[in-house]
């Protein structure tokens, strides 16, 4: 192992109950004073999303909304946004929302004042580069779920609708200048996106955990982040209105981000690709996927999950760990195997071949490879 690496710690974040009130005093800390709020079809109907709008138009911001972004954005959704920013002389963005509330808002920000095609701008070596980066807008971000940590990481998911495959697009300038982290704007999820998030904010944690990269200071992040989880996600499952654990989850979800800079591995390397050509909620399937990626990993990381385990006050070592996942699984209600939410078994060449291509499979403990990739597709079947 070298004991090399550069640290990148997020963003100012306004943390706490009710504090979406200050959201007009964010954009104006920002430089923004005409922002685009950005989130997604289904948000844009309930009354959080109102709230927001309301509290701009009150303090002389307007009203605007852009809410054609689908569960997976895709470039689509991207031009249509970008179209909307520009047309409307804004400023900046307001991304709002889940993981594609936030990612379609972060890139659309980062994309209105660009010239060349988005997929120029991936996740590869020093692509980010080709950006200008003068011309990235600035983004207030306001996560309503507590899971994807969007709202404090230097990227966007965007789906390639012709390829179906999920290309992260990065940018160090993505990164919103100001977070609003209000638990109450959390407590209207429902039960199944309560556990699929807070599984995304999970595996956040564990894979930056066990990836093999130097980042003591995530390794520690990602170990606290587990344990809030572990702590609060059966609560607020069971009581969404459970104030206190959607707090600690929400501060999980944001933990799990800044975790992985250190780096994320199988688990998101097989649900990228299967959340893209399924449509299937991205967190739920790292949960259905995590006790194969568990079992292949065990020999790089039986200590390490150990130690975890006495942290998390589980015990039992690895054995231990592993059977709190399936336990925490079984109380939120995951379904068991993917072919429990509807995935056949006819497509696992070529899920294997988008998953060696994803850039998670670099932060695996375990190197993949075909065989084992597609092993894991065959266990996590089911
Ligand atoms: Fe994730």
């Amino acid at each position: 192992m070298t004991l090399t690496g550069t640290w990148s710690y997020p963003t100012q974040i306004r943390f706490g109950a009710g504090r979406v009130a200050e959201l007009a005093g964010a954009c104006a800390e920002a430089g923004i004073t005409r922002p685009l709020l950005v989130t997604d079809r289904v948000l844009a109907t309930l009354e959080v999303t109102e709230r927001a709008l309301g509290l701009l138009d009150e303090a002389g911001f307007g009203r605007a909304l852009f809410a054609e972004v689908d569960p997976n954005p895709n470039e689509a959704n991207l031009e249509a946004g970008v179209a909307a920013y520009r047309d409307g002389g804004h400023d900046g963005v307001i991304a709002f929302g889940g993981g594609s509330g936030l990612d379609l808002g972060k890139a659309v920000a980062f994309m209105a004042g660009q010239t060349r095609p988005v997929w120029d701008f991936e996740d590869v070596g020093d692509w980010w580069t080709r950006a200008n980066a003068d011309a990235i807008a600035p983004v207030i971000a306001v996560p309503t779920t507590a899971g994807t940590g969007s709202e404090v990481g230097r990227a966007s998911v965007i789906t390639n609708a012709a390829t179906h495959e999920k290309k992260i697009i990065f940018h160090p300038r993505m990164l919103p200048k100001v977070v609003i982290a209000d638990p109450e704007l959390t407590v209207g999820m429902p039960p199944a996106i309560t556990a699929g998030t807070g599984m995304d904010a999970f595996a956040h944690c564990l894979e930056a955990y066990c990836s093999p990269h130097f980042h003591p200071m995530s390794a520690g992040i990602a170990l606290e982040g587990m344990r809030l989880v572990a702590e609060n996600l059966p609560r607020a499952y069971r009581d969404g209105s459970d104030l206190g654990a959607r707090a600690q989850m929400l501060a999980a979800g944001g933990m799990g981000a800044v975790a992985f800079q250190k780096g994320l591995g199988a688990i998101h390397a097989l649900s990228h690709p299967l959340g893209a050509v399924y449509g299937l909620h991205h967190g739920t399937l790292n949960a259905v996927v995590m006790p194969a990626v568990l079992r292949l990993n065990r020999p790089a990381v039986e200590d390490r999950l150990a130690r975890a385990a006495d942290y998390l006050r589980i015990g039992g070592g690895f054995e231990g760990f592993f059977d709190f996942v399936m336990r925490l699984r079984a109380d939120l209600g995951i379904p068991a195997t993917l072919r429990d939410m509807g995935v056949a078994d006819d497509r696992l060449d070529a899920l294997t071949e988008m998953a060696m291509r994803d850039p998670s499979c670099g932060g695996n403990p375990v190197a993949l490879t075909r065989d084992n990739v597609r092993q894991l597709f065959v266990e996590a079947s089911g």
